[in-house]
């Protein structure tokens, strides 16, 4: 079943301009009955999370990102709570991604037959930023390679950790293949956040340590006595929506929050492979303002978690970006590009009878969302926001 929205629009705070159009397509292979898996244990568990959280918690700056209640929205949505997590404030590197890529680099600088002689890894900004900042404090060289369609601010944000930055043509896809030649060439290690045969362990590492972040979550909501009813959580490569789906299936097995899985729908390779019923990879510049989900294959380690245990896949619009993050903005939270698509999506689906029952939402719902980066290029967050990043958090202390 896929539900198209011509859309709609009646929150009076909410967006006054055209409608965005969006697709939501349950899961029709979902398992809500079973408990976890033993089989997918090997990709993502709460015992190695539980180890990644020991190493991150460790590092110097640590502290659990802010979970936000959004109350007034929720009124407005007929929801009883929303719940914002804000990785704006994450390890100074505004994004969840510090959590993965670096402690994947710190894992491989300690490895018993000694650190790599470099790291290197393709990205749309942020997964290169971690992967350099863990570089950095390991004593590593590292190279990245970023695609056409990545901006130049991001690409001085990753130099600004002491990288090489190569810009290569083509899409994210493409810029992963040449990270990999590029690495097979010169003996480095690649540390990617997607998967392919016979390149497993360090993108599972990656994804374990966002399961931090979703950890941290669940804890700051009151933990296992009030878990949120639906989480709403971006999908590039689907690294961080199978983390989500793991922690939550293992943890609350059939219990267990509903989970929507949100993507571009100019770049939607998991909404399009759950309707497919298998992997699809797309092609062409996958061009979206939502550069940190402008994947068009999905990691299959990733897909191995989201093809039973998501909920639903939903498919938006770029036009319903910079009206979240204004929205945010006006209570003071900041929220970047890829970072409000889970509530861009859901001020699409509360808004629509049909994607409502399809999910169940309702007056009793506990939404939790993940505001998966900040302002990681400032220039573009003031242009489509109104105001800079610190003016909008200043509103907040003041
Ligand atoms: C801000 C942000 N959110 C979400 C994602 C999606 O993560 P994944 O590629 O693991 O699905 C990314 C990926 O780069 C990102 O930068």
């Amino acid at each position: 079943m896929s539900i198209g929205f011509p859309g709609r629009h009646n929150f009076p705070r909410m967006i006054r301009s055209d409608p965005h159009p969006a697709r939501l397509v349950p899961n029709p292979r979902l398992d809500r009955a079973s408990a976890y898996p033993d089989a997918l244990k090997p990709i993502l568990s709460l015992a190695a999370e539980e180890e990644a959280r020991r190493e991150i918690a460790s590092w110097t700056g640590y502290a659990p990102t802010p979970l936000r209640g959004l109350p007034a929205l929720a009124r407005e949505l007929g929801l009883a709570t929303i719940s914002f997590k804000e990785e704006q404030h994450r390890f100074g590197l505004r994004s969840f991604k510090a959590l993965g890529g670096a402690y994947a680099v710190k894992k491989l600088a300690a490895a018993p037959g000694g650190p790599p002689a470099a790291v290197c890894c393709a990205t749309d900004g942020n997964h290169g930023r971690s992967v350099a900042w863990g570089a950095r404090e390991a004593g590593l060289r590292c190279v990245i390679y970023i695609h056409e369609g990545v901006s130049e601010g991001r690409a001085q944000a990753i130099r600004g950790f002491g990288a090489e930055v190569r810009r290569v043509p083509g899409n994210y896809d493409d810029s992963v293949r040449i990270a990999a030649a590029d690495a097979a060439r010169e003996g480095w290690t690649v540390v990617s956040d997607t998967s392919w045969e016979g390149y497993q362990d360090i993108p599972r590492d990656v994804m374990q340590g966002y399961g931090v972040m979703v950890g941290e979550a669940i804890a700051q909501g009151g933990g296992e006595a009030s878990p949120p009813t639906h989480v709403f959580v971006q999908g590039g490569v689907g690294g961080i929506a199978a983390a989500t789906v793991a922690h939550l299936w293992e943890r609350f097995g059939a219990a267990r929050p509903r989970v929507v899985v949100v993507e571009p729908d100019k770049a939607d390779c998991l909404t399009r492979s759950a309707e497919a019923g298998r992997v699809v990879h797309l092609s062409g510049d996958l061009d979206t303002i939502m550069a940190g989900l402008s994947c068009g294959e999905p990691s299959p380690l990733a897909w191995a978690v989201l093809d039973p245990g998501a909920d639903a896949f939903m498919a938006i619009a770029d036009a319903s970006i910079a009206p979240a993050m204004r929205l945010l903005a006006a209570d003071g939270v900041v929220g970047g590009e890829s970072g409000v698509a889970g509530l861009a999506a859901l001020l699409v689906a509360a808004g629509d009878a049909a994607m409502r029952a399809a999910l169940g939402l309702d007056a009793s719902s506990r939404v939790l969302l993940f505001g998966t980066e900040g302002a990681t290029d400032p220039a573009l967050y003031e242009e489509l926001v109104g105001e800079s990043a610190e003016r909008v958090m200043e509103r907040v202390a003041a």
